[in-house]
């Protein structure tokens, strides 16, 4: 026979115990009963149908349920937490548990055994949700009626996947002790205050409320935010998105996750702009001529030793050296950019840094090799604007541009190649003189004249700064696209 037992409210722990108790005693097997919430049956059925208290149906238990079982603390502990837990097996494993640890009193060790996993999962999770809702509780202030004075009033509504509000609620109490608080949830609610602390398992509606705290939260979180520390995966178990509807500052999450491949970048510029110690030195010894013979008149080494005293414009004043082309002089195909970034005025060669890193991670989808092209720029120097330690990169200008073209048509004439590749619109208005929109002209082999063919693409760098991961993720495609277009065209 099935016995079934009404338990009240969510079921607490002595209501259990007590029929647990009792259900033991009478030798009952865990099969043998039916627990129930008579909270449930009266949502399911109205109130009155099943008003049997839990003792009525214990056969020949004892309203007073004396009988003496003694379990261990672990278990005492464990049934404790389990009790929280929203899944209505927890009173059918609680007893199924203590049943068996009278023959078995080392069964709770048992970890393989099925019970004690679910029973060890089941606390697991209940720790969980504790936790979350220790971090993520957010109290805003709840006005006092017009001409009513008092102490400022608090209240917080939180989401808990368990029955965990009496739990918690004594942290909250230590925590905010000199406040005035409520805090609502669908699975019970919690109060203090400043004496007594209340604790009632009745569900709460959601209320409306939302204050200028939201603000700081956002502004908070923003500023801690860390792109460099960011993993997509751990914060979405630290912070679960089930959370985020009550969080004012999670609305920042999507764009801060997005923005921040483009800000780690920067910050990663930014970082090695701090001009070198030895930045003058370095800029003195890379304008002095080489101790090494004078290349051949005419030949593209000679040129590159012209260039290190370049002085067209006055960019030279403050990059650390010129950055000349590099690469076989037979190269079929030529890539123009726009002027070295920091790490390449450091460096001395193009394309080393970030965005070379997006250049050449393409090359290498695209099944190209670097080394047979022959990669330069625009401009030959640095152009930034120093603030603080930082040397942030600055877009040269038509006359610099214009200047630098000297080099550029040199670097042409000697290397002669096949495809000339303008990676951005400063590489396009040197190349051509004109300011076309990339769009328009991109894409597509540009007949320059009978021995040359021109192909315009983007900037990688400009890849880096879009914001919008889809976005971005759809122009990489497109750079990706343009570059092994390129290795065909050069065939
Ligand atoms: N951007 C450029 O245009 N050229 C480089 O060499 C590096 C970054």
């Amino acid at each position: 026979m099935i016995e079934t037992c009404y338990l009240e409210g969510r079921g607490d722990l002595s209501e259990w115990r007590d029929a647990a108790r009792r259900f033991l005693a009478a030798g009952l097997e865990p099969r043998a009963i039916n627990w129930r919430l008579r909270s449930e049956e009266r949502d399911l059925f109205g109130a009155g149908d099943n008003d049997k208290a839990v003792q009525e149906s214990v056969p020949g238990g004892s309203t007073n349920g004396q009988t003496q079982i003694s379990v261990s603390p672990a278990f005492l502990r464990l049934a404790d937490s389990i009790i929280c837990h929203s899944d209505a097996i927890r009173f059918d494993l609680l007893y199924r548990l203590l049943f068996r640890s009278k023959s078995d009193r080392n069964l709770l060790e048992v970890k393989t055994d099925a019970d004690v996993a679910l029973a060890h999962r089941m606390q697991k999770s209940i720790g969980r949700d504790y936790h979350k809702m220790k971090a993520f509780v957010r109290f805003k202030e709840v006005p006092l009626p017009m001409g009513v004075a008092g102490r400022r009033r608090f209240l917080a509504w939180f989401e808990p996947d368990h029955f965990i509000v009496a739990r918690v609620a004594p942290f909250f109490q230590r925590r905010f002790n000199d406040m005035v608080w409520i805090i609502a949830t669908p699975r019970g609610s919690a109060s203090w205050d400043g004496q007594t602390l209340l604790t009632s398992t009745e569900p709460a509606q959601k209320p409306d409320i939302s204050d200028e705290t939201d603000e700081l939260w956002r502004t908070y979180y923003a500023s801690i935010f860390n792109p460099a520390r960011l993993k997509v995966k751990m914060m979405m178990t630290e912070m679960p998105k089930k959370y985020w509807k009550n969080l004012p500052e999670a609305e920042l999450i999507p764009s801060l996750i997005a923005g921040a491949e483009a800000k780690l970048i920067d910050m990663g510029q930014r970082q090695a702009t701090e001009p070198l110690p030895f930045h003058h030195r370095l800029q003195e010894a890379a304008a002095r001529t080489p101790d090494v013979p004078a290349a051949e008149a005419g030949t593209i080494e000679a040129l590159r030793q012209e260039a290190r005293r370049c002085t067209r414009c006055d960019l030279y004043c403050r990059a650390t050296q010129t950055v000349f082309g590099e690469g076989p002089l037979d190269a079929k195909v030529m890539i123009v950019g726009e002027q070295p970034g920091d790490q390449e005025d450091l460096a001395g060669r193009p394309f080393v840094g970030p965005a070379g890193r997006v250049f050449d991670e393409a090359l290498s989808l695209a099944g190209l090799d670097r080394r047979a092209l022959y990669i330069t720029n625009a401009v030959k120097h640095f152009k930034y604007e120093p603030r603080g330690k930082r040397r942030v990169h600055q877009r040269p200008n038509a006359g610099e541009v214009e200047q630098c073209r000297w080099w550029l048509t040199r670097e042409i004439d000697l290397v002669k190649p096949k495809l000339v590749v303008a990676m951005g619109a400063t590489a396009l208005f040197s190349l051509t003189d004109r300011k076309d929109r990339l769009e328009n002209v991109r894409s597509r082999p540009i007949i320059m004249d009978e021995t040359r063919t021109l192909f315009v693409t983007v900037h990688p760098s400009y890849l880096l700064r879009i914001p919008d991961q889809i976005k971005r993720e759809e122009e990489l495609a497109r750079f990706r696209h343009d570059i092994a277009t390129i290795g065909r065209l050069a065939i």
